[in-house]
């Protein structure tokens, strides 16, 4: 049989379809393998199912020239280094698809947070400071009317644009490629970085982290923005510079923020922790019972699909 690395425990619906497939080793520890434990750990194994904190570089693929499948456990494949896989003819995969509702709800749930400080409130509330409703206490913004630019309109785009009309959001977007979808859809409108900057009320991003999207909101991005405008990022936390927004919000550039995901994740710039206009949630986009389950099932697949001979289903290199 052939051995394969879970590189972290997976739910079991993923396990229970490699088990009577492959010698199955499982990373033991609840936390992530170091790359000197990965490293040791897919010694011999013809295939690895690894999660987004793996680096998968050149460097681990000339070292480990028998593992010839990388199965990655989420959808973004900024962990792995494409180009290289390409060039030494090893397999990528992801698991597309079942996380794009979840991770739209999630986006929807910041926007919300913000929009109506249910998370400044929980905390006054909490520590005694709720004094009875008043005409002037703890007002919000409304969402009917306003404008939701989107950062990247690929699935969960989309996704979280329906969500945005249901709630009589109008929906602008910034993408490489004009969605016909989006437009029939949502009658959402293309417009440029600029535009979508200056006009939005809340900004969301979902883009993968690429060369193009790195670091593209800076402080000169925010600068753009009106000083009313909403970030909410559950993309990739590098998309960010985070002490950009950390100053833009101390010189009220804009009005506030909410981030599912880090730039030196897990770390948190210390500067966003104390504030009341920050949301900060633990990269949650895809955690529901119902899409890791699913997310296990389909990166075991393409690992069942590559010991059986075949295609992986979700291959992407
Ligand atoms: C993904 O799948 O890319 C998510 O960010 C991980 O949950």
């Amino acid at each position: 049989m052939e051995k394969v690395l879970v590189t972290r425990r997976i739910p079991q619906a993923g396990l229970e379809i490699l088990e009577p497939l492959c010698d199955m080793v499982v990373n033991p520890h609840d936390r992530d393998l170091t790359e000197e434990e990965l490293l040791e750990m897919s010694a011999g194994c013809r295939a690895v199912l690894a999660v987004l904190s793996n680096r998968i570089d050149r460097a681990f693929l000339e070292a480990r020239p028998e593992v010839r499948l990388v199965a990655n456990f989420a959808v973004g494949v900024d962990n792995f280094d494409l180009e290289a896989a390409r060039e030494l003819g090893v397999m990528l995969s992801n698991t597309p698809g079942v996380l794009t509702d979840a991770t739209a709800d999630l986006t929807m749930a910041l926007l919300l947070s913000l929009s109506r400080r249910l998370v400044e409130g929980d905390r006054l509330v909490r520590a005694g400071g709720f004094q009875g409703v008043a005409p002037l206490f703890m007002l919000g913004n409304d969402l009917a009317g306003k404008t939701l630019g989107i950062f990247g309109l690929g699935r969960i785009g989309l996704a979280v644009g329906q969500r945005a009309r249901a709630f009589g959001l109008r929906i602008l977007y910034h993408n490489r490629r004009l969605n016909e979808e989006a437009h029939e859809l949502l009658g959402a409108q293309m417009v440029s970085f600029k535009d979508l900057l200056s006009r939005s009320d809340y900004l969301c991003i979902n883009a993968p982290l690429t060369a193009e999207t790195r670091g593209r909101f800076d402080y000169q991005a925010f600068g753009r923005m009106r000083p009313t405008a909403y970030l909410i990022n559950t993309g990739r936390g590098p998309i960010v510079r985070e002490a950009d927004l950390v100053r833009a919000l101390e010189e009220g550039l804009i009005a506030g923020a909410a981030l599912d995901v880090y730039e030196y994740e897990p770390q948190v710039h210390a500067g966003l922790l104390g504030r009341d206009d920050v949301v900060l949630s633990p990269h949650l986009g895809s955690a529901t019972r119902e899409v890791r389950d699913a997310m296990a099932r389909l990166a075991a697949g393409n690992v069942a699909a590559f010991l059986a001979g075949e295609e992986p289903p979700n291959r992407l290199v």
